[in-house]
């Protein structure tokens, strides 16, 4: 087993801290309020004052901990945390912040210290929390910590991840920070005030650039502003990253849900990527010599993400009939890969890029010696600043949890790169940003009348199937993922052939199966297998480009002649049902139960 998995806890946590000029304490909460998307179930705030620690720690929502605040309190220095509990039950002496034994010392994690139950065993006083992160609190007072130096260099012994931030009852207005492998990013603004966050997301409205932690930084953040060092203890110089343009529209845009949103967003965030790869001329690199340099793409990712390079395998085969195939991220990690060294090129698939198996399958194929083409959604993220290559996702930011323009616009990407080195090898000239641009008019033209009595029929199901080949296999895995993730309905996907292999055994009346035929070729393939199935009782819906079944009852029709881009328009359909189902059976479809948006643990 791998060494890490033995620690998984507190891990999608969230991170924010205050260094500055007297706010509300409220300022702060709602900025954690900003990564309620990652997922939590407790939350916590500590504050400096007067040379004493106050803090408040409440199991479930933010809200729970901002009435547990007086709403007139202020704060000049301060730090607070969302807990996502992976191990270890989710109780307020487990959330964050944690606390010395004299509580003179309190931090907040993101990460897994790996080895701290043998930090645990040489501290004079054992934590109440069972957590990694109480034993770190607890040493900071036991070794006598009193300046960044020391700090950090008792990180030295000190295995595993963390993005963290301290606060010290004697050091008046002064935040410790430190990065390993976990995300950490200070932002200043124009009054000089300092905001930590875990998520560049929270300087929305506050900065206008930001710096980022890489591996082994560190920082002292106080009046007299703000210090990194190595972890030799060398004063580092660093370069400030600009905020994301893309941060202004987040927001829910008046939909009642971010997911909706984002369904919405999606034709828009087509184009938008298309303007973006133009006016960057994202490919111009990728040239012939870069076309020779692989004889082979693998493709991996989690999840969605995984979904999405399953499609883009498919384009690789398809149109440039090279060996392509896609591999799940924590299944990679630990195959030895068997790979023609370095003419296989890799293309790494994560929305958040800070995706846990996905960046472990990276630096795997970085020691391979092959190029990494990472495809991400978050320019800031650690897939972004790892890869050689970076394609951006530019969706917009993403928060409902189950991810809907992303997909969208990592299979357009995909499709576009494909089609830029087919255009080279095939020395043709297809217009793939036009196609695009073409397509994305037509993602939102479903009938959403059709799906809404639908999703009236499925919120009462216990189970459902969705079917499809070649292409329309994958969209099937998409759509059962999307909504069992949003609708805690059990369903399952199979190539259609499948079905008379097994699954037909389920099949009765009323069976819900949804058959995804938009490859002409197969087509009746798929829609053999439906007969089959309804000669079974079962209730079937056909997502289709079949011009004969346009105006069947039961059939969500398709014009669209590119069959490449056919998993972009059956897709979006779908998250639209399950985001509705989700709404009729009363879940909120952007937190759905026990999942984060970003994954970063193994
Ligand atoms: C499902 C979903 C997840 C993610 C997966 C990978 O809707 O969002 O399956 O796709 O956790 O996340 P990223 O893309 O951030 O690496």
């Amino acid at each position: 087993m791998h060494k890490a998995n033995r620690f998984r806890r507190e891990s999608m946590c969230g991170i924010v801290g205050f260094l500055g000029k007297k706010r509300k304490t409220t300022f702060l909460i709602d900025k954690l309020n900003l990564l309620e998307y990652r997922g939590y179930d407790s939350a916590g705030y500590a504050e400096l004052s007067e040379g004493k620690i106050y803090y408040s720690k409440k199991v479930g929502r933010i809200i729970n901990l901002k009435e547990s605040i007086n709403e007139d309190s202020e704060i000049t220095c301060a730090i607070a945390h969302t807990r996502w509990a992976t191990h270890g039950k989710v109780t307020e002496t487990n959330s964050h912040p944690h606390l010395s034994k004299t509580e003179e010392w309190a931090i907040v994690h993101n990460g897994i210290i790996e080895n701290y139950e043998v930090l645990k065993k040489n501290l004079k006083f054992s934590p109440k929390s069972d957590t990694d992160t109480a034993v770190i609190a607890e040493r900071l007072e036991e070794l006598n910590i009193n300046t960044i130096e020391d700090f950090i260099k008792s990180f030295d012994d000190v295995s595993g991840s963390f993005g963290l931030a301290a606060i010290c009852k004697t050091k008046k207005n002064t935040i410790f920070l430190g990065k390993r492998k976990s995300p950490l990013f200070i932002s200043q603004n124009k009054e000089g005030d300092f905001l930590i966050a875990s998520d560049p997301i929270c300087f929305k409205d506050f900065g206008t650039d930001y710096y980022c932690f890489e591996d082994n930084e560190f920082a002292e953040v106080n009046e007299n502003g703000l210090t990194f060092y190595n972890s030799n203890l060398n004063i580092i110089k660093k370069r400030k990253a600009r905020l994301d343009s893309l941060f202004k529209s987040y927001g829910k845009n008046g939909y009642s849900t971010f997911m909706m949103k984002e369904i919405f967003d999606e034709s828009e965030a087509l184009k938008n990527q298309v303007a973006y790869y133009k006016s960057q001329k994202i490919f111009e690199p990728l040239n012939k010599e870069f076309l020779e340099s692989f004889n082979k793409v693998k493709l991996i990712g989690c999840g969605t993400a995984y979904h999405a390079s399953e499609i883009g395998a498919k384009y690789f085969q398809k149109i440039l009939n090279i060996d392509a195939s896609a591999e799940y991220a924590s299944e990679f990690i630990y195959n030895e890969p068997l790979l023609d060294n370095n003419k296989t090129l890799f293309i790494f698939v994560s929305q958040s890029g800070e995706t846990a198996d996905t960046l472990g399958a990276l630096k795997i194929a970085k020691k391979l010696n092959s190029t990494c083409i990472c495809l991400t959604n978050v320019m800031y993220s650690s897939l972004a600043r790892l890869g050689d290559i970076v394609l951006p996702v530019a969706a917009g930011v993403e928060v409902a949890v189950a991810s809907t323009k992303a997909y969208t616009c990592q299979l357009s990407a995909l499709y576009m790169l494909a089609s830029h080195l087919g255009n080279i090898k095939n020395r043709r000239n297809i217009n793939y940003f036009d196609e695009i641009i073409k397509l994305s008019d037509k993602v939102l033209k479903f009938d959403k009348e059709q799906l809404n009595k639908l999703s009236s029929f499925l919120k009462d199901c216990n189970e459902c199937i969705f079917i499809g080949k070649d292409l329309d296999f994958i969209t099937a895995k998409e759509a059962s993922l999307k909504l069992k993730e949003t609708t805690y309905i059990n369903s399952s996907s199979y190539p259609s052939g499948e079905l008379k292999h097994g699954y037909l055994a389920l099949i009765e009346e009323g069976t819900r199966v949804f058959a995804i035929a938009c490859e002409k070729k197969l087509n009746i393939k798929t829609i053999n297998s439906v007969k089959e199935a309804a000669a079974r009782g079962a209730d079937v819906t056909i997502l289709t480009n079949d011009e004969g079944l346009k105006n069947e009852e039961n059939v969500i029709y398709f014009s669209e002649e590119n069959e490449f881009l056919l998993p972009i328009l059956s897709i979006a359909p779908i998250q639209y049902l399950s985001c509705k189902t989700s709404l009729l059976k009363g879940i909120n479809p952007d937190q759905p139960r026990n999942l984060a948006k970003s994954v970063t643990v193994e």
